[in-house]
């Protein structure tokens, strides 16, 4: 087991690279078992989820090679002779329930193991599967697994193209049905869909695919299934919530830190409630972000999480951290997950102030964090124990980051990069 041991109040400076985004990648991945042919993806991140999704696609029988000194992934589906995601996988991660959609619609079946609850929430698939039955599939649970089979036809047979309204706008079920409708017959609209930049990006690439899709990044997607679909040569987009960390570890400790490869439009509601606490945070072009701490005086905030356009779910741990030294009272309520505040007791251990009432946390500002051995409790909250320990005073040890490996690319090298002083350790 490794932990980070990190030595507090360094002053961050200078450039720091994003990688690709995580939660594009796996489903690019998933996406490419519908191809005909070889797909190569480029800027893909080197994390433990790409390679969790990796051994899923090749449990499949996908051929795959990575590159890892140019971040390129080719993928030969050609192959392909099982349609079961198994158990050990799907419980290591949640996004292999992605590779449904393809398997479903390229084979007209898949075995699907029922993913259990994270450390976040319950997370059900029911939206998914709802989904899937309104094209024509079946869905029988059996000793955990769920098999799923277009209805009633002889082996070959396709989904159909149907209207599906989401509860909510889930982002795994609009892209798993997304990917469903690919090859599905006729048209398949999604009422009520997700309209992340992830979204987009998947879309983009079942476009170069050979799917027409309209409406991508609203809540209402048209797909009209393909006949067939093409492997693509297709670069990752960047990843928000990485820059968001770097975004924020700058706000906390920074002078001036470029974050590189971070998307301003996909960061906007992000970095505007961090102008309206008082850091100078601005775009010299589309691509880069740039953060000049400063001894502005800043000011408490109310957040609520939500799905695009709204404050991401995943830049909540990240944040509260911040507004954990903001003095004042500031309150953010997390509207997308149930449990998402466990690493708060762990951020208290370091003196922050912080009470949870319902998904509500009241957060008093503390003069200053104190180091502390703390544990990583998913990957975000993983993420910002670490910027607690880089603000803070003395040494704080961060235990379980393989969570934080699941989602960053070189976290530690990066931040040390920009002058963090952060080892890793045994123990
Ligand atoms: C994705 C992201 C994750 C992010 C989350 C919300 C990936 C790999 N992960 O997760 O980082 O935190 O979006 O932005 O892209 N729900 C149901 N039934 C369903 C589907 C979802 O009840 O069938 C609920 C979930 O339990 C959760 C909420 O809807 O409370 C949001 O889930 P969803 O948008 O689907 O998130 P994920 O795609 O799992």
């Amino acid at each position: 087991m490794e932990k980070f041991i990190i030595n507090g109040g360094e002053t961050l400076s200078g450039k720091v690279k994003v990688s690709g985004a995580k939660n594009s990648a796996l489903k690019l991945i998933a996406a490419s078992i519908m191809a005909d042919s070889k797909t190569t993806l480029k800027n893909i991140p080197k994390i433990e989820d790409v390679y969790t999704m990796i051994e899923v696609i090749k449990t499949l029988g996908a051929r795959v090679h990575m590159d890892s000194e140019k971040n390129i992934l080719e993928i030969d589906p050609s192959s392909i002779n099982s349609y079961e995601a198994p158990y050990e996988l799907v419980r290591k991660m949640r996004a292999s329930v992605l590779v449904a959609g393809p398997l479903l619609s390229k084979f007209g079946r898949v075995k699907l193991a029922i993913p259990g609850g994270c450390n976040i929430g319950s997370r059900g698939i029911d939206m998914h599967l709802k989904g899937f039955e309104d094209m024509g599939a079946e869905n029988i649970i059996e000793h955990g697994y769920i098999h799923c089979r277009v209805k009633g036809r002889k082996s070959g047979s396709r989904l159909a193209g149907s209207t599906i309204n989401l509860d909510f706008p889930s982002r795994g079920a609009t892209e798993n049905i997304m990917m469903a409708a690919s090859l599905a017959v006729g048209k398949t609209i999604i009422n009520n869909a997700a309209r992340e930049p992830e979204i987009v990006d998947l879309a983009n690439f079942l476009i170069s695919m050979g799917v027409e899709i309209e409406g991508k990044g609203t809540d209402c997607i048209t797909i009209y299934g393909a006949k067939k679909l093409c492997g693509v040569e297709y670069n990752v987009m960047p990843d928000s919530i990485e820059a968001g960390t770097f975004i924020a570890a700058a706000s906390l400790c920074g002078r001036k830190v470029e974050v590189e490869n971070a998307v301003w439009k996909n960061l906007e509601i992000f970095c505007l409630k961090l102008k309206e606490i008082g850091i100078d945070v601005s775009s010299t072009d589309e691509n880069t972000v740039v953060v000049n701490a400063s001894d502005n005086q800043l000011k408490p905030v109310y957040i609520s999480t939500l799905p695009y356009p709204g404050f991401p779910t995943d830049l909540q741990p990240i944040i509260v951290v911040l507004l954990s030294i903001v003095p004042g009272i500031s309150i953010v309520t997390e509207n997308v997950f149930e449990n998402r505040f466990m690493y708060v007791d762990e951020l208290n251990r370091m003196g922050a102030n912080i009470k949870i009432d319902g998904h509500h946390a009241v957060i008093k500002g503390t003069k200053k964090l104190s180091g502390a051995p703390v544990r990583a409790f998913d990957l975000r909250a993983g993420a910002a124990m670490v910027l607690a320990g880089l603000a803070a005073e003395g040494i704080t040890e961060v235990s379980d980051i393989y969570h934080i490996r699941r989602g960053y690319e070189d976290f530690e090298g990066k931040l040390s990069s920009i002058g963090a002083d952060i080892k890793i350790a045994k123990g």
